[in-house]
């Protein structure tokens, strides 16, 4: 094993248990990972490999080193839980970071430069992919949806007013309402035949004197639902009747499986509804670009465009400029093969727990590599309540509180070594759920399925010590 880009592979396979990975949790399972792979992802006959597991512990990963840190060494062979991907980089954005490296100065960039150049090529990517035409005079380059999201919400949402979401959804929109000083009115989306919808009678009712702002999320983390423009129009149209603004983050856009449509608010056949809103989107979901911390903002409303500035400052990076427009320029053939991939996963993870986990249920997502599951089977047979009660009761002053779910979570990873984020964060209608992203091989995918298959063969809290 050789050390490679400052990353000691040895220690971190040790670390993380891979040596012996083949399933300590359930049974045996064969190695997964190829350790020592550091070439830059390649397309062989037209065709990239997303198959080959990709190796992310001992890299400080979110996913799977912080796992490591809060639950101990050897805990977790599977993380599936923050909203990245484990895909090696599309190789556009491998040989443009490698050719900028290759200059070893890293002095102020050229903005005045950079800035017209991003924004034409997120412009021209908007418009080849979505048919969406945006004026670049209308759009704002960001360090991230959520700085922009947050200067949106200062602008608009005084501290202490309301700010619609329809729940459960992405749980970093409460960190946003944190920052702001606002508060959550949460609508919770029905369940219906199999399908998250909006509750659109209840989301009305919620609306007061003090709601000046709608979070919307399309395609919908967690649901993964890509709603549909007579869904957006509606829900468009009793916002600005209300004039509350509309916030569209649609930075999961990207990810839309097979026979499914993403509805670009901005889009819309309604001017007046579309002049009523701010999209927030970036290439971070698309190409697992997280830590570049680029993203963009747009609006055909320059007043709501005017606003926003005033609370919103990037300072981009000359990585992640490079990274973002490699991607944008020139990563679509490989997004488009990324995304069949995962599409085929969610068929593979749908059939998986219909057949062999009946403890569970899932619906099939409609986009986004995340897939949302129904573990009250799991929950009731570990008396997860109970647990989370007696734990409450009895802990030190100065330790948190756990929820339910965040004893089903330590569930997954005790018995199943395999790490899934937990629903409750994710506000009303999160009770009971696991977030599970499937953004990964397929092998690892399927290694999380047996173990957690295994795991729930017959759960119990008797034996389980669910404090690491
Ligand atoms: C719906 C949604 N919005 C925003 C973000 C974070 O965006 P950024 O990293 O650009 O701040 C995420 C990350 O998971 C997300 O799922």
């Amino acid at each position: 094993m050789s050390q490679t880009n400052g990353l000691n592979r040895r220690a971190f396979l040790r670390n993380a248990g891979l040596t012996a990975l083949a399933g300590a949790a359930a049974g045996s399972h064969a190695p997964v990972f190829a350790a020592t792979d550091t070439a830059p992802a390649q397309a062989s006959n037209g065709s990239f490999d997303f198959d080959t597991v990709y190796n992310r512990f001992g890299t400080d990963s979110t996913k799977f080193d912080q796992q490591i840190r809060v639950y101990g060494k050897d805990s977790v062979q599977v993380g599936m839980g923050i909203a990245d991907i484990d895909f090696k980089a599309a190789p556009s954005i491998t040989s443009a970071i490698n050719e900028r490296v290759k200059h070893e100065n890293w002095g102020y960039l050229d903005m005045g430069k950079w800035t017209p150049r991003m924004t034409e090529a997120v412009v021209a990517w908007n418009k080849r992919r979505y048919g969406v035409t945006i004026d670049p005079n209308s759009m704002i380059l960001s360090n991230g949806v959520h700085p922009a999201l947050i200067a949106a919400l200062k602008a608009f949402s005084p501290k202490g007013s309301k700010v619609l979401l329809q729940t459960p959804t992405y749980n970093g929109f409460y960190s946003d309402l944190r920052e702001s000083e606002t508060k959550a009115e949460e609508s919770p989306l029905k369940f219906v035949n199999g399908k998250f919808q909006m509750d659109f009678d209840d989301f009305e009712r919620r609306i007061s004197y003090d709601t000046h702002t709608f979070i919307l999320c399309n395609p919908q983390n967690p649901t993964g639902n890509c709603w549909s423009a007579d869904d957006l129009l509606r829900i468009g149209e009793i916002c600005l009747k209300h004039r509350v603004i509309v916030l569209a983050d649609e930075i999961h856009c990207d990810w839309v499986s097979k026979g499914q449509k993403y509805t670009p608010f901005a889009s819309l056949p309604n001017k007046a509804v579309v002049d009523n809103s701010l999209t927030f989107k970036a290439a971070s979901k698309s190409f697992g670009l997280a830590a570049h911390k680029t993203a963009w903002y747009y609006s055909t409303n320059p007043e709501l465009l005017a606003r926003t500035r005033q609370y919103h400052r990037a300072d981009l990076n000359t990585l992640g400029i490079v990274a973002n427009y490699a991607a944008v320029t020139d990563g679509e053939e490989w997004l488009r093969q990324a995304n069949d991939y995962v599409s085929g996963t969610h068929d593979m993870v749908v059939n998986y727990i219909a057949d062999k986990i009946p403890l569970l249920k899932v619906h099939r997502a409609e986009g986004t590599y995340l897939t949302w599951l129904d573990v009250t089977g799991v929950a009731d047979r570990i008396g997860s309540k109970k647990l989370a009660d007696d734990y409450n009761r009895t802990k030190p002053a100065n330790m948190p509180s756990l929820t339910p779910e965040q004893m089903v979570e330590r569930f997954f990873v005790k018995t199943a070594k395999v790490h899934l984020n937990q629903g409750a964060s994710y506000g009303k209608g999160g009770e009971n759920h696991m977030r599970m992203n499937i953004g990964t091989s397929r092998k690892l995918v399927e290694l999380a399925l047996n173990n957690m298959a295994q795991a729930c063969k017959n759960p119990t809290s008797t034996s389980l010590n669910l404090l690491f």
